[in-house]
């Protein structure tokens, strides 16, 4: 039995991917622990999509190679800077044992018992293979495995977790030139609905009450395997069968393009009340000769009359988005076409990101990659608009009473507990035992945009 470490980096789906890591772990007799100084085991499970994530994590594991001149620790890189960096990562973590990909977290289990069966078995005044380059024991497995999207399906449900992420499919097709997903995680692959139905259920059976399905672009889930259906997509017939089980409250979904995202889907929301009031709608540019260069396939125009669309039909309906700021080439004007869409818009909430150049992504090699103060002001700019529309839409909430989830105890105050409304806001209240994994109406005193703060309405 070893004690294992693990830490996750990224989106969603890196954590989904993590928890399965997890379970698989577990279920071979190795306990988790939080405490890094005492693993045995250390993986590190990683995100590609910016440079910054990437140097974290590589700063992180050349931290822990400390942990192992006091006994052998196993030492894992997995995920996607894994995929994408694959062998290489030996040479530059001299510590390193195991390099594993996206398709393959399904062996990472076995292969931690390889590597420490085979620990036992080295010289102890080596101290474990983990402290020399030359005896090192090593595994990289980055290959591609058909059907890997159907390996991530099972959950070690902490006590009282009334949320859950549910991976629908992997990888994507759509190329966008900032992008290295399609690097990392492979063409698109789409787990068939029934399989995702009994995930639910068996998830629903434990107390969970509300799902988040993912996918790198969620909305075209299916095109491939699937064919439409009395004019619906795959995607809202898997939306329809999920609406099906019964005790499941909510379902959320990250992200969609808004390329394919159409008037069934738009309607979906009318017809499926567990459906919540938020959809997260990466932009990523306001300006249309960017988006063409992005390879975004839309127009602002279309952008918003999407938006539009949805706000008519649904007023009360959370939107909130992605947007890069300096990608190549993008001129002041540019940069003003994104603030105007934004403004226009209005987002409950978005990330913005500075561009980071990725290697082998038609970004980069674009002319015109705009200087790092350019971006950094750029970002700041635009944050600053974000935060006072977050602001602005939090504003008309205060004074009504809303449906929470409780998630369990506040993240910055322990002593207090948060929930989710359904358009993804944080709602921070006192409560106690029994409000845990409840859903009931809470009072809203206070906004400070994406935080709110309550007291339960009457709830016996
Ligand atoms: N640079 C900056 N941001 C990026 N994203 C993806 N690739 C890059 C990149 N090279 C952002 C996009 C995407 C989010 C998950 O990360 O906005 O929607």
């Amino acid at each position: 039995m070893a004690r294992i470490y693990i830490k996750t980096y990224g989106c969603q789906m890196n954590e989904r991917d993590s928890e399965q890591v997890a379970q698989m772990l577990v279920a071979r007799g190795h306990v988790l622990t939080s405490h890094e100084d005492e693993a045995d085991v250390v993986l590190l499970n990683t995100c590609s999509v910016r440079d910054l994530a990437e140097q974290k994590a590589l700063g992180k594991m050349g931290m822990l190679g400390a942990l192992s001149h006091q006994r052998p620790v196993v030492y894992g890189f997995l995920g996607c800077m894994a995929q994408s960096r694959g062998e290489s990562l030996l040479q530059s973590v001299p510590h390193l044992n195991l390099v594993v990909g996206t398709q393959k977290f399904h062996r990472v289990a076995e292969y931690v018992d390889e590597a420490l069966s085979q620990q036992a078995t080295q010289p102890q005044d080596l101290g474990g293979f983990s402290r020399t380059d030359d005896l090192r024991f090593s595994i990289v497995d980055v290959e591609e495995e058909a059907c890997s999207q159907n390996s991530i399906r099972d959950h070690s449900l902490a006590t009282a977790q009334v949320s859950s992420f549910v991976s629908i499919m992997q990888g994507c097709n759509m190329h966008c030139t900032f992008c290295i997903v399609p690097f990392t995680r492979g063409s698109e692959r789409s787990r068939p609905i029934q399989e995702i139905v009994k995930e639910i259920r068996s998830l629903v059976s434990r107390g969970v009450k509300e799902v988040t399905l993912l996918g790198q672009i969620v909305n075209l889930y299916g095109r491939h395997e699937f064919p439409q259906q009395d004019g619906k997509s795959p995607f809202v017939q898997l939306l329809e069968a999920v609406h099906e089980v019964s005790g499941l409250e909510r379902i959320r979904f990250t992200s969609p393009h808004p390329i394919g995202f159409k008037c069934d889907l738009v309607e979906a929301f009318a017809r499926l009340p567990k459906l919540v009031e938020h959809i997260h709608l990466p932009l990523q540019s306001g300006s249309n000769p960017i988006l063409k260069r992005m390879h975004r396939t839309y127009t602002a125009e279309k952008y918003l009359a999407l938006v539009d669309s949805i706000r008519d039909r649904y007023p009360e309906m959370a939107i909130t988005t992605d947007i890069i700021v300096g990608f190549p080439g993008e001129t002041e004007e540019d940069y003003s076409k994104t603030r105007e869409l934004v403004d226009r818009v209005g987002f409950d909430n978005a990330f913005v990101f500075k561009y980071s150049t990725r290697k082998d992504t038609p970004a980069a090699e674009m002319a015109d990659q705009l200087p790092e103060p350019v971006k950094e002001e750029r970002n700041h700019d635009l944050l600053n608009l974000v935060n006072s529309w977050a602001r602005r839409r939090g504003e008309p909430l205060v004074g009504r009473e809303i449906e929470i989830l409780c998630e369990g105890p506040s993240k910055t105050n322990p002593d207090r507990l948060m929930g989710r409304t359904r358009g993804n806001k944080i709602v921070v209240f006192e409560g106690s035992e029994r409000h845990l994994g409840q859903l009931f109406p809470v009072r809203i005193n206070r906004s400070t945009g994406y935080t709110l703060y309550g007291d339960p309405a009457i709830f016996s």
